[in-house]
C-alpha cells in the first residue's frame, strides 16, 4: 500500500487519473475514507460550521485544526492528510510558518491549505521551502466572508476571470503543490486547470478539474440543506462505506460532477 504523496497526485494528473479528495474531522470517518481509496483527507476549517453549528469558518482555531488533524491521523494509513490553516493563523509569513509546522509537528498533517493568491507567495515560498507542501484555494474564500458579505459566489467580471488565473499561477510558481478552486465557472476551471502544471480539486467547479473535493456532511446530506454541486450519494451507496466507495467510483470515472452539479 504506497502512501499518497504530493508527487504522487502530480503523477495521477499526469496520467488523467482523477483525484478524489473529502473532507474528515475525526477517526472513524478518516478510516472509512482511507480504505474507500480517497487520496487526500483534508480537515477543513468547514468544521466550524459542520460540526461547531456555527454561521462562518471565522471562529476555528488553531487548538481546533490541531485536535481534529490528531483525531483523522489516527484514521488515515495510505492517503495524503491535509489540513486548513484556519483565519488569521496565517496573516504574516512568520506567523504561518509557525502554525503550519505546529500542524505537521503536534499533529502529523502533511499538506496545510491556505486561501488567498498572489499576495501569498512569499508565505507559500518560506512553507514550501521549509519542507512543508502546500494547497492553495481561489474561487470562493470562505474566510473572507465579512469583506464578501456572505458564502455565495459574487458575480464574475472578464478581469476577475484573469486574475483568479494570474493568483493561480502565481501560486504554483511559489512552490504550492495542489489547488483548490471553489465555487468557479466550469469554463474558467478548465482555463486554470489548462494553464497549471499542478493538479487542481474542484469544488462547485465543473467535472475539468483533475480532481474533485467535497464536505463529507453534504455527501452524507447531514446538513439541512444540500449544495447544489454536492450529490445524494448515500441514496446509491447504502450506507455510509457504500456512499464514500460511489464518489470515489464517480470522480475517478467522471461521472461526478455531472452537468446538474455544474456551475455555468
Ligand atoms: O474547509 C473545507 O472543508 C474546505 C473544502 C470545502 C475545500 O476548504
Amino acid at each position: 500500500m504506497a502512501r499518497v504523496s504530493a508527487a504522487s497526485l502530480q503523477r495521477l494528473r499526469r496520467k488523467g487519473e482523477k483525484i478524489a479528495c473529502l473532507t474528515a474531522y475525526d477517526a472513524g470517518c478518516a478510516a472509512i475514507l482511507d480504505s474507500a481509496g480517497v487520496e487526500v483527507v483534508l480537515v477543513g476549517d468547514s468544521l466550524g460550521m459542520v460540526l461547531h453549528g456555527e454561521a462562518t469558518t471565522l471562529h476555528v482555531r488553531m487548538q481546533d485544526m490541531i485536535y481534529h488533524t490528531r483525531l483523522v491521523r489516527r484514521g488515515v494509513r495510505r492517503a495524503l492528510l491535509a489540513t486548513d490553516l484556519p483565519f488569521l493563523s496565517y496573516a504574516t509569513p512568520a506567523q504561518a510558518l509557525g502554525n503550519a509546522g505546529r500542524l505537521v509537528r503536534e499533529a502529523g498533517a502533511e499538506m496545510v491549505k491556505l486561501e488567498g493568491g498572489a499576495e501569498l507567495t512569499e508565505t507559500v515560498r518560506l512553507l514550501v521551502g521549509a519542507g512543508i507542501p502546500v494547497c492553495g484555494h481561489l474561487g470562493l474564500r470562505p474566510q473572507s466572508v465579512l469583506r464578501l458579505g456572505g458564502h455565495r459566489a459574487p458575480k464574475r467580471k472578464r478581469e476577475d476571470d484573469d486574475r483568479l488565473l494570474e493568483d493561480a499561477l502565481a501560486l504554483q510558481e511559489a512552490g504550492a503543490a495542489l489547488l483548490v478552486l471553489e465555487c468557479v465557472p466550469a469554463a474558467l476551471a478548465q482555463r486554470v486547470t489548462a494553464a497549471l502544471s499542478i493538479p487542481t480539486i474542484g469544488i462547485g467547479a465543473g467535472p475539468h478539474c483533475d480532481g474533485q473535493v467535497l464536505v463529507l456532511y453534504d455527501l452524507l446530506g447531514i446538513g439541512e440543506r444540500r449544495p447544489s454541486f454536492s450529490r445524494d450519494f448515500l441514496a446509491t451507496g447504502g450506507g455510509i462505506r457504500g456512499a464514500v466507495r460511489e464518489y470515489v467510483r464517480q470522480v475517478k470515472d467522471g461521472g461526478f460532477p455531472g452537468a446538474a452539479e455544474t456551475p455555468a
